[in-house]
């Protein structure tokens, strides 16, 4: 059998299909872990609080059709593989389904779990999105969204209350995670700052759990009125409703994006103004799964039309475009980084 040009080698010619195949077919484990979290898999395990049969399983799963029993062996199989349940020993001849650190991040009482994140991420509607980008390369529609039906990603929040609602809960669940962390790992940045402003804040996650955490600290959350229709401030949190290309209110700190409209918005760094900004500093030295996440990241920024992922170098260049002096990378979030930006 000739060989394909190029490919040295049969096993060569073997290890390239298996990984085309790995490839075409890796949306098997996303759909795999949504069936689960829509199953309620890892609560149920959760409630049962010890590792549970596979027959134990099945009973406890609501609304189940007996006849396909033996699938959920097959289900439980693949997840166990991408890691989201383990097998353990129950007794002599008996093995039970238990929880691994990120089956507990899908635990729907767990404050910081993900599981809105994960079913707004693989909803169909945004999904779509996916199969259009090739025709998107052609055409002149901001985002791969405009091209799947006309509009961007944010006219299809605006219109559509069932995918605005998951969205926020998405990026409020996603955001919970990074707050713990920061307060905990990297509370000092937030130190004599009276006033703080969350660009594009969403329904106020972060801003909440900082103005909560840190004393005489004032935040506001600015963010399109679909957004923030209908939640109420406290006496440290306001929400105001804008467009961030338009103006930002002043404050001694700034949280995100959009920099030079930020720089016009604080005081100088000796009055304590900075940019705080949570993003991911693209790092091709990070661990192979860690790096093919920022690269999904920066794939998703893509097809919704929301900027780009960046290496340090092309922050620093952007940063110092915008008038700021200096900054500092605390590299505390894992996949994410907490930046802080001087004027
Ligand atoms: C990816 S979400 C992040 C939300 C929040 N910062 C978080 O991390 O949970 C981006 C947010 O930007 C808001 N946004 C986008 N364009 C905006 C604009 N022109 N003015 C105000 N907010 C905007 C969206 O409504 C959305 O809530």
């Amino acid at each position: 059998m000739a060989l394909p040009n190029g490919i040295q080698s049969t096993q060569e010619l073997l290890d390239a299909h298996a990984h085309i195949w790995n490839h075409i077919f890796s949306f098997i484990n996303s759909m795999s872990l949504k069936c689960a979290i829509q199953l309620r898999i890892p609560d149920i395990i959760h409630k049962h609080q010890k590792p549970m049969s596979l027959s134990e399983l099945i009973d406890a799963l609501p609304n189940i059709n007996r006849a396909k029993s033996d699938c959920v062996e097959r289900l439980m199989r693949i997840l166990i593989h991408s890691k989201f349940f383990t097998k353990v020993k129950i007794s002599e001849d008996k093995q039970g389904y238990w929880l691994t650190p990120s089956s507990r991040l899908l635990i729907k009482d767990e404050p910081m779990n993900m599981t809105s994140f994960a079913l707004d991420m693989l909803d169909p509607i945004f999904i779509d999105s996916y199969h259009h980008i090739s025709e998107w390369f052609k055409n002149d529609d901001p985002m791969p969204s405009a091209t799947r039906d006309g509009r961007t990603f944010w006219e299809l929040l605006e219109q559509d209350s069932r995918l605005n609602q998951l969205f926020n809960e998405s990026m409020a669940s996603d955001t919970g995670l990074a707050a713990s962390v920061i307060l905990k790992d990297c509370g000092h940045v937030f130190d004599g700052l009276k006033s703080m402003v969350d660009v594009a804040g969403g329904t106020g996650t972060m801003a909440k759990a900082i103005a909560d955490a840190v004393p005489g600290l004032k935040c506001s959350v600015l963010e399109r009125p679909h957004v923030i229709a209908g939640l109420k401030g406290t006496e440290n949190l306001t929400f105001v409703a804008g467009d961030i290309f338009e103006s930002i209110p002043p404050a001694d700190a700034i949280f995100m994006k959009l920099l030079k409209k930020c720089k016009e918005a604080i005081p100088s760094k000796d009055k304590g103004g900075k940019l705080i900004i949570i993003d991911m500093v693209l790092d091709n030295r990070k661990e192979h799964e860690a790096f093919e996440s920022q690269l999904f990241s920066d794939m998703i920024l893509m097809s919704m039309g929301l900027g780009r992922e960046r290496t340090e170098e092309e922050l620093a260049k952007l940063f110092y475009e915008a008038g700021f002096t200096s900054y500092k990378i605390h590299p505390v979030l894992g996949l994410r980084s907490l930046i802080e930006v001087f004027p």
